[in-house]
Order: structure tokens, then C-alpha cells, then sequence
């Protein structure tokens, strides 16, 4: 076999067979194939797309590529969430703690964030100390004390996704649906829980704009975990404004603790749209008796506890909330007339934060966890000539103060015409 047969048979749009597929992954990943070599045929792949089969095949490529992990030790259903990347996105670190309260386990291994969408554990690194990166003893060890984890991935945890991820990031090729189907999944199968939760998020801060396309990614997706006999179900929600008020970790992990604290919001809504679903497939809840155990669980504070008892178990100093929550905005900005908000740009407020240091452009870059912005509105919120809008938290001076008031305000408009909110959750399904 060789690799150009392969590159010159995807260029014509015809279909890989499951040796090709299983040649290329190896030899990518062992060093043989050159990064040139497979980002032609990723290209290839971008243009002619994958059918079915060869989606399938790429998956169980990837999967096999490294370690599968194995969570029998866990005494009942276990469970992973996923999302597929947006702006002010920290639904995991409120959910987990409200599964584990609702008897449910997750071991859920998140990466960092990468371009102008947020990752789980850079959120979590803004408690000082914390250790993401630990033995699967430990992990093992923290889920028999509170029955939930949210770490780094392992270094062998599909391997080939690590490397594809990569050039994919520099070659323009994120933007393939059997690309992020297979990238997602593989990690999810490798990842060993029963029931798979993805969001599927679609809007103009969502690496899927348009909503077609986002049904057909969540299509996907269920396909290739039902072939492994995973319970999959998906949610396409709402990415064209954020999702939650803050963007920057600090932020983002207070808006977390105000979902567990019972503060209404939109974060709040998915969280709780989540929760009990979850709780419905693992054929453990009616949706009547999971909506109650999800409302007595935010009630008693118990999720808000099991997210501390999580961090400390990580070696996470909780007092760093103290800090988090002592953050004073650097400026403040104002609606300049009386209006309805009508549209908040989630990818370049995503994009600004970014550039005020608040997140990687480079997978080595060292994130500022204090920096960010906070909205104070949603679209369709009423607001008022000279009520505040916005909130810049502008620690570091890494960009002027200026340049971020300016990117700030014309991220956010306003018109003078009522304005309806955006619809956050569109379509829920599962296998
Ligand atoms: N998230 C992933 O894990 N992979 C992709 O390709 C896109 C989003």
C-alpha cells in the first residue's frame, strides 16, 4: 500500500477501503507518513467527504491507535459529556458534580481550549493547585470518594486524534464533518462510559455555523456510538451569542457556582435540560423524578459541595474562589441608547479574550486565568440608555485598554425594534 495511492484515490472521490484507512492511521501515527502527506488527503477528505463505512472505519482506526480505558471498577452507569466547542461554555463543571449527587458517574477527560472556544481544564486550572494530570490509580481512587472527575486527558488516549487535531488546527481542515465526527467519538469510545452526551452546538461562535450541518454531525455521531452499543444522544443548542455571562476562566468558573448556587441564567436552563436527560436514559429517573432529584440537588447546595470536594480531591485550593470572585472590572460599558440587544458576537468576543491572553493560540501558550469579559445582557434584553452592558477585566494590559472597549461594544449591537431571544435548545435526540 501507499500513501499517494490513497491521497490520489480520496482526490477523485472515491472510497477508502478499511485497509487504507487502518494503513494511513498507523503510519501517521508511528512517523512514516509525513504531516504534508496527510494533510493533503485530510484536504481531500474536507472536499469529497466520508460515507458511512468510512467513517466508521476511520473511528475504530483512531480508537485502536491507543489505550481504551477501562471503568468496570465503577459500581453502576457511567457517563461522558461533550461539546463541540463554543464561547463561554462551562456546562461540564456544573453538570458533573449534579450527576454524581443523582447517582450517576462520570470520568470525564477534557483538553484544553484551542482558539477562540474555552477548554474544560483551563477553566478548572484557576484554582490554584490543582493536578489534572494524574495516574488512573488516582482517578480510581478520587471516584470511590465522590463518585466524579474531570481531568486531563492521558497522553494514550487516541493518540491519532492528538496529531490530527494538530494539522488539522494549521491546514484548514477542522471544518469536515466525518473529521470532528471521528475526532469526537473516538475519544468519547476510548474514554469507557455507558451513555455518550453531546452538545452539538451551531451559531456563529460554533465550528458548525449552519444548523444543516449540525443535524448532520449529530447524525453522526449516534450512528458511530451505536455501533459500539453505546447509549449516544445528542442536543444541538444555540452558539450565536454565549452561552453563558462570563468569558475568561475566572468568570466562567463563577458561572458555574451560580448554576450550582440556583441562579436563573441560560447556563443554568442547559444545565438543567441536560441533567435530567441524562438522568432519563439511564433508565434510573422518570423525567418527573429526575426534575426533582436535579431541583433538591441545587436546593441542598449538595452539587455546589461535590464540586468543591472534586478540586480538593485534585489538590485544588478552594480558597481561589475568594480571588475569582474579588476580580474588580477594569471598565465598564454602557448601551449608548434606549433598545433591545439583537446581536452579541460569541466567536469575536471568544477571539478577543483570546488575545488579551485569556487563551491559546499555540498549544504551549500560557493562559492569564484572570483576564475576560463579562456580558450583562442576552439577546432580546431591554436595555437602557447608559445601563451597563458590559464588563472588561483587562488584568494584564496585554492589549490596550482602548483597543478592548472598542472590540467590546461593536461585538454587541443594539436596535431600536424589539428583538426576540434565541431559541438556545433546538433539537434533542438519541439511539
Ligand atoms: N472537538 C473535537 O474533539 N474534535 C473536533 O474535530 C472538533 C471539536
Amino acid at each position: 500500500m501507499n500513501i499517494l495511492e490513497i491521497i490520489d484515490k480520496k482526490r477523485i472521490n472515491q472510497p477508502l477501503t478499511k485497509e487504507e484507512i487502518t494503513y494511513f492511521i498507523e503510519n501517521y501515527v508511528n512517523g512514516n507518513i509525513k504531516d504534508y502527506q496527510a494533510s493533503a488527503l485530510l484536504m481531500a477528505i474536507c472536499i469529497n467527504g466520508m460515507n458511512e463505512e468510512e467513517t466508521f472505519n476511520l473511528c475504530d482506526a483512531m480508537l485502536k491507535s491507543g489505550e481504551i480505558v477501562d471503568l468496570s471498577y465503577v459500581n453502576g452507569i457511567t457517563v461522558d459529556k461533550h461539546s463541540s466547542g463554543g464561547v463561554s461554555d462551562t456546562t461540564s463543571i456544573a453538570l458533573i458534580p449534579i450527576l454524581a449527587c443523582a447517582g450517576l458517574c462520570s470520568v470525564k477527560m477534557s483538553g484544553a481550549g484551542l482558539g477562540f472556544t474555552g477548554g474544560t481544564t483551563d477553566k478548572l486550572a484557576s484554582f490554584q493547585g490543582i493536578d489534572l494530570q494524574i495516574s488512573q490509580d488516582k482517578i480510581k481512587e478520587i471516584i470511590g470518594k465522590c463518585g466524579c472527575i474531570i481531568v486531563s486527558q492521558s497522553q494514550n488516549l487516541v493518540p491519532a486524534d492528538k496529531k490530527l487535531y494538530a494539522l488539522r488546527d494549521t491546514s484548514s481542515t477542522i471544518q469536515s464533518i466525518p473529521l470532528i465526527a471521528t475526532s469526537i467519538m473516538s475519544k468519547k469510545i476510548a474514554s469507557g462510559n455507558d451513555i455518550i452526551f453531546l452538545d452539538v452546538k451551531t451559531g456563529k461562535g460554533a465550528f458548525m455555523e449552519n444548523a444543516q450541518d449540525a443535524k448532520v454531525l449529530a447524525e453522526t455521531l449516534i450512528k458511530i456510538g451505536s455501533k459500539y452499543n453505546k447509549k449516544v444522544a445528542t442536543l444541538i443548542s444555540d452558539m450565536n451569542e454565549p452561552l453563558g455571562n462570563g468569558i475568561g476562566c475566572y468568570l466562567e468558573i463563577l458561572d458555574a457556582i451560580d448554576v450550582l448556587n440556583g441562579k436563573p441564567s441560560r447556563l443554568y436552563d442547559l444545565v438543567k435540560f441536560m441533567a435530567v436527560k441524562i438522568m432519563v436514559l439511564s433508565e434510573q429517573y422518570s423525567e418527573e423524578s429526575a426534575t426533582q432529584k436535579f431541583d433538591e440537588i441545587i436546593e441542598s447546595r449538595q452539587g455546589y459541595q461535590r464540586l468543591l470536594s472534586m478540586v480538593e480531591l485534585l489538590n485544588g485550593n478552594i480558597e481561589s474562589i475568594k480571588t475569582m470572585q474579588s476580580l474588580t472590572p477594569t471598565t465598564t460599558i454602557y448601551a449608548k441608547y434606549n433598545g433591545y440587544v439583537e446581536s452579541i458576537n460569541a466567536k469575536e468576543l471568544g477571539l478577543l479574550v483570546c488575545d488579551m491572553g485569556g487563551g491559546r493560540k499555540e498549544l504551549d501558550d500560557k493562559i492569564d486565568h484572570s483576564v475576560g469579559v463579562k456580558i450583562l445582557k442576552h439577546i432580546g434584553d431591554k436595555v437602557q440608555k447608559n445601563e451597563p452592558i458590559a464588563l472588561i477585566y483587562n488584568t494584564n494590559q496585554k492589549l490596550s485598554e482602548n483597543l478592548v472597549c472598542d472590540r467590546l461594544e461593536s461585538a454587541i449591537t443594539i436596535t431600536t425594534k424589539k428583538v426576540e431571544p434565541t431559541l438556545l435548545i433546538k433539537e434533542y435526540k438519541h439511539n
